[in-house]
């Protein structure tokens, strides 16, 4: 049972937007934990909530998803309410209708919309224009829903965040900077290894070292993954070519190679790390089979805890 004793006033989260962690301090993002772990205890034991009996999800999907879709639509269902998968193909956003009158008109019918997209600032107009809350369901820049899950992964196994050391291996992209932002947030350590030329942001990587000024922890961006993962508790990586990179795949394999989570890298952190992953893996590029298939790996955990965080992302959004 997860209990962080947060002072928040849970009222306050209603009707806000969810498009970055940086928009929450920690204890509401420890208030969002806690409520996805007893949402989560609750289904497990078969009990029934209706908190969303009536309420509407529209789902705005320009890019591909597997988890992100079906725990979402799972997740209003169970809950009581509704979702709608909405493409681009279908809507006029297709067609050239702008950004701003889909939100308007959106608003009048769904409480709440979640999008994904490549383009960050796509969801930012729609949450300027939208008068319900707007879910970041992955941007080029965030992908807020997975850190919250990665963080609950994480408390599940080590049942704390302190003194507990992530490290991610790879591109530093959308995953990359939502983790760190996490990290900071409670207060956990992280180190981030990238290859030259794909580091994470700059303004981000600044962003999160203030938040870890806050919470008494740090982050570490170096270019060497070895250096990085010595006494990691949590390994990370996500794909080398995200959504939208597809053609500078046969460049980045070159670059990410000697940044590949194998069992030598593996060697470097502690006898009882745990190996992470968004998901979806590339075997054999990011990530060898001896490691996302071994009993050090939560993946699926995580992937399952997409649909409770995202539970108490809606449940505390929705008014
Ligand atoms: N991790 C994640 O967001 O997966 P999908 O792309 O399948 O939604
Ligand atoms: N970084 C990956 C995550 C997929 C869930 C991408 O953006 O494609």
């Amino acid at each position: 049972m997860l209990q962080f004793e947060t002072k928040v006033d849970a009222n306050k989260l209603k009707g806000k937007d969810f498009l970055t962690l940086l928009d929450f301090s920690s204890d509401e993002i420890f208030y969002l934990l806690e409520l996805a772990g007893n949402m989560k205890k609750a289904q497990k034991e078969g009990k029934i909530s209706n908190i969303l009996q009536g309420k509407s999800l529209g789902m705005i999907f320009e890019n591909a998803s597997t988890r992100t879709r079906v725990s979402f639509e799972v997740g209003m269902t169970q809950l009581g309410g509704h979702a709608l998968f909405l493409s681009p193909r279908d809507l006029q956003i297709g067609r050239g209708e702008p950004i701003s009158d889909t939100a308007q008109a959106l608003s009048r019918y769904v409480d709440a919309i979640m999008i994904r997209t490549n383009s960050h600032e796509k969801v930012e107009e729609l949450a300027k224009y939208s008068t319900v809350p707007v879910i970041n369901a992955l941007t080029d820049y965030y992908h807020p829903c997975q850190a919250l899950a990665d963080l609950l992964t994480i408390y599940e196994h080590k049942g704390t965040f302190k003194d507990i050391k992530v490290v991610y291996v790879g591109d530093g992209n959308n995953v990359a900077h939502s983790l760190v932002i996490g990290a900071a947030k409670v207060g956990m350590d992280i180190a981030v290894a990238s290859p030259k030329g794909y580091e994470m942001k700059q303004e981000i990587i600044q962003k999160a070292k203030e938040v870890a000024v806050s919470t008494g922890s740090t982050v570490t961006v170096t270019n060497d993954p070895l250096e990085a993962v010595k006494d990691a508790d949590i390994i990370y990586t996500d794909v080398w070519a995200s959504m939208g990179y597809e053609s500078e795949q046969k460049d980045r394999e070159a670059a990410f190679a000697p940044f590949q989570v194998n069992s030598e890298l593996v060697s470097n952190a502690k006898e009882d790390y745990l190996f992470l992953h968004c998901l979806p893996a590339h075997r054999g590029e990011e990530v060898t089979a001896e490691i996302i298939d071994s009993a050090h790996s939560v993946v699926f955990d995580e992937a399952e805890n997409r649909l409770h965080v995202q539970k108490a992302v809606l449940a505390s959004l929705i008014k």
